[in-house]
């Protein structure tokens, strides 16, 4: 299991994070956070077991130091490379670094896996998500019309794992905001 710390600024006082892979056990508790973020969107527990269990695939929470998850992210290995498949974080702990924090964690193992690119599709309104991403160096591609069940276009998201790592936010440890 790997473990990643993390010190996110949580208003006044700082917020020790661990990114750490989730355990089987705890696909009940990912799914309800999963719920509680995406509603209709979410994945089930089923398909978040299989994404735990399967070799092919990272399932990381961010745990405070109490153990609670704030935030959940997946990363996939498919042939072109890698995919972020999955990210969000509790309204509650948002705007305090924890997606920073998971995005450097899933940027860091693709790069170190030796992926030549990484992908995401996100929805062409979410503002929050794309600016975190672009902030990774991640580039729109393409948009895929029709590609949520509610019918809204994605973002086909992008980064060269041949660019400069020296110029995305791929710091490490503490992000003070
Ligand atoms: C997208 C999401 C994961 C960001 O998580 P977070 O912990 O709030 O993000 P951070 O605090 O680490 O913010 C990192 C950067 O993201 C961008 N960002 C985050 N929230 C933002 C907002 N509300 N508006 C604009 N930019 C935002 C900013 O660039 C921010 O950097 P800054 O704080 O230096 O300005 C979170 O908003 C979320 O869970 N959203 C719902 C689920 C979702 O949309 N997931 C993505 C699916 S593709």
């Amino acid at each position: 299991m790997n473990l990643r710390l993390g010190r996110v600024s949580k208003r006044e006082h700082l917020l020790e994070v661990c990114i750490r892979e989730m355990l089987p056990t705890e696909a009940n508790k990912a799914a309800a956070l999963e719920s509680t973020i995406f509603g209709s969107d979410a994945w089930d527990v089923e398909v978040i077991s299989a994404c735990i269990v399967h070799p092919g695939f990272r399932f990381l929470g961010a745990a405070l130091d109490d153990g609670k998850i704030v935030g959940h992210c997946c990363l996939a290995w498919v042939e072109s490379g890698c995919e972020i498949v999955a990210l969000g974080v509790l309204p509650a702990y948002r705007r305090d670094g924890i997606g920073r924090l998971m995005m450097r964690e899933m940027v860091r193992l693709g790069r170190e896996s030796g992926a030549s690119r990484m992908s995401l599709n996100v929805r062409v309104d979410n503002c929050a998500a794309i600016d975190l991403y672009r902030s990774f160096g991640f580039e729109i591609a393409e948009t895929v019309g029709d590609y949520y069940e509610d019918g809204e276009s994605s973002y086909r998201m992008a980064l060269s794992c041949a660019s400069d790592i020296e110029s995305v936010a791929v710091e490490d440890q503490v992000h003070p905001r």
